[in-house]
């Protein structure tokens, strides 16, 4: 049987906002298989801030796609057709197979984090491991955990709080006996980060007064900034540091569609108080650490105790305008595309 796979190509590199223009839709029609091989249908395609930096032509922390080739994406999809020994029908297999419909996959890596084999666990819906149970839980966990070092008591800030890796970031500081204070944007999303997912308190920086909001959420201060943002919410956080202060730093969306980024300025806080400000790329962490990660964010989802929330688009048609939406905050939870 014939089969026909559509892919998202990128077209052009954006400067400032990516528009829909800068991504190309194609078909192709798929080879058969050959020894060695196997088919893969994408269930799911999981759209990330970090493919931005990835249609730029400059260092970024994601390496960058060419002009002409698949964007890069990370997916989960079912075994259609294996010529592999190790591949059964129907084996669930998530991996970075990028912006399209189908993948044929010549099996090395099996045992790698970037292509694995998943047995969802007591009913959890594949898409999690994309999110909460994926790349971005993992991220939320190494974060906090090697370089936030929660110890109970402390105030710790999420940014982007509603989002998959910052959602992640405060229920496990929650976990740990922190109080947890998340930033977002709007009234309905921070009314989702304290009644759903049970942070102290939530901070609206599109409500216009950021500073007074922060301080009155934070009255001791900030000993852990989990930055996801960047701009003015990191300048306004770090107003608020206490001594020996940790911030790791997971990403500055604020900052990707921007021509001239905003640096930081506050250095003078870092030397008085003692605190440290870390960028780190989950890719960087082992195997071990990133089961690790999933093993105890899995067990945590089975006793309910983490929660997550999912936006999906139909259609591969709609991923340039779930990314572009997601960049402008339009997502509410993981940005998902199904794809079938
Ligand atoms: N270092 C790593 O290895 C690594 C891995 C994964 C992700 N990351 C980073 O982690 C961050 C969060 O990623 P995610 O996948 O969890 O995305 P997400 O939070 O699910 O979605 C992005 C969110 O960013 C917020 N945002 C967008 N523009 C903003 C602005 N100008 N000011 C403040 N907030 C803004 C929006 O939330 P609001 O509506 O609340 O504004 C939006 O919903 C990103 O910076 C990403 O690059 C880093």
């Amino acid at each position: 049987m014939e089969r026909r796979n559509i892919q998202v190509l990128l077209a052009n590199r954006p400067q400032g906002w990516v528009q829909e223009s800068d991504f190309l839709f194609t078909e192709t029609v798929l080879p058969s298989l050959m020894e060695g091989e196997v088919l893969i249908k994408h269930l799911y395609l999981s759209l990330d801030p970090y493919m931005r930096g990835t249609m730029n032509d400059a260092k970024s922390y994601a390496r960058k796609v060419e002009l002409g080739q698949v964007m890069r994406g990370g997916t989960i999809g079912v075994v259609e057709a294996t010529k592999h020994p190790d591949f059964q029908e129907n084996d669930l297999v998530s991996g970075y197979f990028g912006w399209q419909q189908y993948s044929i996959f010549n099996g090395q890596d099996v045992l790698g984090r970037n292509v694995r084999k998943i047995s969802p666990k007591d009913g959890i819906a594949p898409s999690v491991y994309l999110g909460a149970l994926g790349m971005p839980g993992v991220t939320a966990w190494i974060g906090l955990q090697t370089i936030g070092q929660p110890k109970a008591g402390e105030t710790v800030v999420v940014s982007a709080a509603s989002g998959a890796v910052g959602s992640v970031a405060g229920q496990l500081a929650k976990i740990q006996g922190c109080r947890v204070v998340g930033i977002a944007g709007g009234k309905t999303k921070c009314d989702y980060v304290i009644n759903e997912l049970g942070f102290d308190s939530c901070v609206d920086y599109k409500a216009g007064h950021l500073a007074e909001d922060l301080a009155r959420a934070t009255p001791e201060g900030v000993d852990i900034y989990f930055e996801n943002v960047g701009g003015e919410i990191l300048e306004t956080v770090s107003q608020r540091l206490n001594p020996f202060a940790r911030i790791p730093l997971c990403g500055l969306i604020s900052q990707y569609n921007e021509i001239s980024p905003q640096g930081f300025h506050n250095f003078g806080a870092l030397l008085t108080l003692r605190a440290k400000i870390q960028g780190f790329n989950v890719q960087d962490a082992n195997t071990n650490l990133w089961q690790e990660a999933i093993n105890e964010l899995e067990q945590l989802l089975l006793t309910r105790k983490l929660k997550y929330r999912e936006s999906i688009v139909d259609g591969i048609e709609q991923a340039p305008k779930a990314f572009i939406g997601m960049l402008k905050g339009k997502n509410f939870g993981k940005q998902l595309v199904k794809l079938t």
